[in-house]
């Protein structure tokens, strides 16, 4: 089989035509681990921030081997267009509310499921739908998806905050979750592992830190305060961030490595970035002064990546290479979504 090799990065994205163009590229290893596993891929909660470019990876990596396989996507689509858009890439898509059971058990089965659907931002004041979406939620999709190997994405927030001399949390840490947002997002994980076990569900508990792109990321958050002269707070002092399509493309190849027991993967860059100095590189780029607030504690929430990173090697977009794609983005009023991370809450409030 001809996988083909990974192409150059470009100095630049100049468009969100070649933005999405970028994040959806399937990576060699990818592609290869996608002509390896048969059936379809079902993406639920395919409609949020990362969900549309993966599912497009999913289908052109499969295109590019010849694999003859659906991939779907699913969510409430309660922007319409979204839903055009996946089609017009050759992506099945249905709508549907994945709390709503009845609906769920009309869904395709599909052998290979990437479940992104959660709620964080507005947790805070409606946390019963919080616990539903986040922690009830896996049961419906457990009874489901009863004979498919599962991708569950979770966070690293379940870890909370950790010494920065530890060099970020490990998948051996004990969790302990600040705040209801990541207490709800442990009892996801939980009621995965408790389905794994008990339906023998192959399951990968995939705690991602930060994904980034050029329209949203924590790189983002900090480019656009540098960028219009307001104070960078550095109460939260660290932090780890890893390319979107980086983020993507291990998310399709650790389905290869599901297990039950669930496996658990940190899934961010190698560096500990430091808000200070980035904010800095932010300032020299963009030709801006930088000003701060706040004293950097001796904690972050922070991650590990290590075992992810020797199963599937480093990111292929290093970050400095992001933080110059992000300065350029941000300085020519590339578009954002709008979408702040909130990585400067300590009290885990969303
Ligand atoms: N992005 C990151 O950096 C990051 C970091 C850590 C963890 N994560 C986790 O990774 C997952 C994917 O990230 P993301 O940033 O793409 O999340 P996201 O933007 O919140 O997307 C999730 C999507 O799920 C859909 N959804 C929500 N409730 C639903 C329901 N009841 N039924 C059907 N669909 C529903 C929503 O689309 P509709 O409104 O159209 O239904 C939503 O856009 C999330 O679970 C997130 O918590 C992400």
């Amino acid at each position: 089989m001809n996988i083909p090799r990974n192409e150059a990065l470009p100095e630049r994205i100049g468009n969100v035509d070649e933005l999405d163009e970028l994040l959806s590229r399937p990576d060699a290893a990818t592609i290869e681990t996608l002509s390896r596993i048969d059936g379809d891929i079902i993406v639920l909660g395919v409609a949020g921030k990362m969900g549309p470019t993966l599912a497009r990876m999913a289908k052109r990596a499969s295109e590019l081997v010849g694999a003859k396989r659906r991939v779907i996507g699913v969510s409430r689509f309660s922007n319409a267009e979204q839903s055009d858009a996946l089609n017009q890439h050759g992506i099945d898509t249905y709508q549907c509310d994945l709390l709503d059971e009845e609906s769920v058990q009309h869904l395709p089965a599909a052998p290979n499921v990437i479940y992104m659907a959660g709620m964080k931002f507005g947790s805070s004041g409606n946390e019963p739908l919080t616990w539903a979406m986040n922690t009830g939620l896996p049961a419906i999709v457990c009874r489901k998806f009863c004979r498919s190997r599962i991708v569950a994405f979770s966070t690293g927030n379940i870890y909370g905050l950790t010494s920065i001399q530890r060099g970020g949390s490990t998948e051996a840490d004990a969790p302990q979750p600040v705040g209801e947002y990541a207490m709800s997002c442990l009892g996801r994980e939980r009621m995965f592992e408790y389905f794994s076990s008990a339906r023998h569900i192959p399951v990968i508990l995939f705690r991602l830190n930060y994904a980034c792109e050029l329209r949203y990321g924590v790189l983002v958050d900090i480019a656009q305060r540098v960028w219009r002269g307001e104070t960078v707070d550095l109460a939260m002092g660290r932090f780890n961030t890893i390319w979107q399509g980086d983020a993507n493309a291990v998310a399709l190849r650790s389905l290869a490595h599901a297990a039950s027991p669930p496996l658990a993967l940190n899934v961010t860059g190698p560096e500990l970035m430091r808000v200070r100095d980035v904010a800095e590189q932010f300032g020299a780029l963009m030709k801006k002064s930088v000003s701060f607030t706040g004293v950097e504690g001796e904690t972050a929430l922070l991650s590990n990546s290590s075992r992810a990173r020797q199963m599937f090697g480093e990111p292929q977009v290093p970050v400095a290479k992001l933080i110059s794609w992000v300065a350029n983005w941000v300085s020519h009023d590339g578009a954002s979504l709008g979408k702040p991370t909130h990585f400067e809450s300590r009290e885990g409030k969303f």
